[in-house]
């Protein structure tokens, strides 16, 4: 249809639907009432045309307003994950990429060296989950400290994990990156206190759960923060050499590794 053809619809009608926000109703509309009029549509095949219209452009505008929110730092997606070339066993990723343990409020630790594929996992699953209609918050756990260290200073450390609590799926990766002073690790463990059993959490570490003590001051704030994480909690150990180097040095046309 060419524009000078193009039918418009009654200004009260687009007024309506403007009030209303059926944007995509509203776009489709004039198209459509007159393929419906040429094919002898059933009025209730046009209302089915237009009301899904609108049903799949308000689904595509809040996955994308869910994987803007979620704040994934690159784009790292189920499909992209090598499992051959990865130490994650298939029925735990198989268990993992359901995504059921989100529904479940269970937790995710991914312990392993850099460049065993962590953030891949955290990130694609992540990517699945708001895909899936899951609200989901991705951030480093010295991002995480540094937004409660500034509701410290006003107050409102409580709102600042209820407010992070109102995703369903909270993403920390990194732990242990940066050493966490006496504040920071209490801070840390009131979100995975406040987390436990409620939200569903996904962690990544290069340390192993018996050096959490190395970048938390205090032992018994590692104990107790293990504890409430890894009581419902898929625990995945990724090994083996660094994706990174590996592919590295095979564009660099060295020894392929052998495994
Ligand atoms: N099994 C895998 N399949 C595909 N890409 C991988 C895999 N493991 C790692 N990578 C890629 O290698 C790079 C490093 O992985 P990353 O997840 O950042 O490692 P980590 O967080 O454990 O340090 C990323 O570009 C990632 O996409
Ligand atoms: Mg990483």
């Amino acid at each position: 249809m060419t524009a000078a053809t193009a039918p418009t619809l009654p200004a009260d009608l687009v007024a309506g639907l403007r009030r209303l926000k059926l944007a995509a109703m509203r776009q489709l509309a004039p198209e459509l009432l007159v393929t419906a009029k040429t094919q002898r549509w059933t009025p209730e095949e046009v209302l089915r045309a237009l009301v899904e219209a609108e049903v799949a452009a308000r689904d595509a505008s809040n996955e994308r307003a869910r994987l803007k929110a979620a704040g994934f730092p690159v784009l790292k997606t189920i499909e992209e994950f090598d499992l051959a070339a990865s130490s994650i066993p298939a029925p735990t990723w198989a268990y993992l990429t359901s995504l059921e343990w989100i529904g479940a409020r269970e937790n995710l630790a991914l312990i392993g060296p850099a460049g065993t594929g962590k953030s891949h996992t955290l990130i694609a699953l992540g990517h699945a989950a708001a895909i899936a209609g899951h609200r989901v918050k991705y951030l480093t756990a010295a991002e995480a400290v540094e937004t409660l260290y500034r509701g410290l200073a006003d107050n409102t450390v409580g709102k600042t994990i209820e407010a992070l609590l109102r995703y369903d799926l909270i993403l920390l990766d990194e732990v242990g990156f940066a050493p966490l002073d006496d504040t920071g690790a209490q801070l840390l463990f009131r979100l995975v206190a406040a987390a436990y059993e409620r939200r569903a959490l996904g962690v990544a570490s290069h340390w192993s759960f018996e050096d959490w003590g190395r970048f938390l001051p205090e032992h018994t704030t590692a104990v107790s923060m293990l504890d409430r994480l890894l009581h419902h909690a898929t625990t995945v150990v990724t090994s083996g050499q660094s994706y990174r180097m590996r592919h590295a040095r095979t564009r660099q046309g060295g020894e392929a590794p052998s495994s």
